[in-house]
């Protein structure tokens, strides 16, 4: 079946190139219904257009709380997704923490795509944080949405090597390599799984 999606952004949105190109391409069975960005002028918000996607922006800064954000989003994402049945929200690199508010809303239906193998560096600069640890191996992770950081069931995970020398571009470029073949990936497999989360 296919999947309805709405896309939250922050930013470059290569995560959502990614997921558009899928599309495209027939390699996801998917409609993009929306792309969200919480900042205007980002990149991401060119991409969805370019491809023909509605796109909103929705400024935290026009908020006095978090809640009174995550109200308004609710209202928005529900409306561009019309009640799919098949519908998820997907954060490409949205740089904000949801509040109950929101993750009620759509329960199960959030996921996100973080740079680390958690539970491995969870909140931001992932990809600093595992130079800064030595470690070896480091690479993405794609999860369902919880309360807490980067904290929600695993679904998938792609691994890459840390090399002698790397820092959190060179790395940071090589687990964006994965997360654009993941993302899609999982997608594509809930969109076989009957709009299932595996
Ligand atoms: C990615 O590294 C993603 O894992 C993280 O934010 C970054 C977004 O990149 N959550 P882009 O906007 O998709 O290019």
């Amino acid at each position: 079946m296919t999947l309805d999606l709405v896309v939250l952004v922050s930013g470059s949105g290569t995560n959502l190139q990614a997921i558009l190109d899928a599309v495209a391409e027939k390699r996801l069975d998917a409609r993009v219904r929306l792309v969200l960005s919480n900042k205007p002028g980002v990149k991401a918000l060119a991409r969805a257009e370019a491809s023909g996607v509605a796109t909103r922006v929705l400024s935290h800064k026009d908020f006095p709380t978090r809640e009174a954000y995550d109200t308004e989003l609710v209202k928005i994402l529900r409306e561009a997704l019309g009640g799919s049945a098949h519908g998820f929200v997907v954060l490409a690199g949205f740089m904000r923490i949801l509040t109950t508010t929101f993750l009620d809303a759509f329960p199960n239906r959030v996921i996100n795509i973080h740079p680390s193998l958690l539970p491995s560096f969870p909140g931001v600069n992932a990809q600093q944080q595992a130079v800064a640890h030595g470690v070896r191996v480091s690479g993405c992770t794609v999860h369902l949405v919880d309360a807490g950081t980067d904290t929600g069931r695993i679904l998938a995970q792609a691994a890459v090597p840390v090399l002698p020398g790397d820092d959190e571009h060179t790395l940071g470029a090589r687990i964006l390599e994965q997360e654009h073949r993941l993302l899609p990936g999982v997608l594509q497999s809930i969109a076989e799984a009957g709009g299932k989360v595996p």
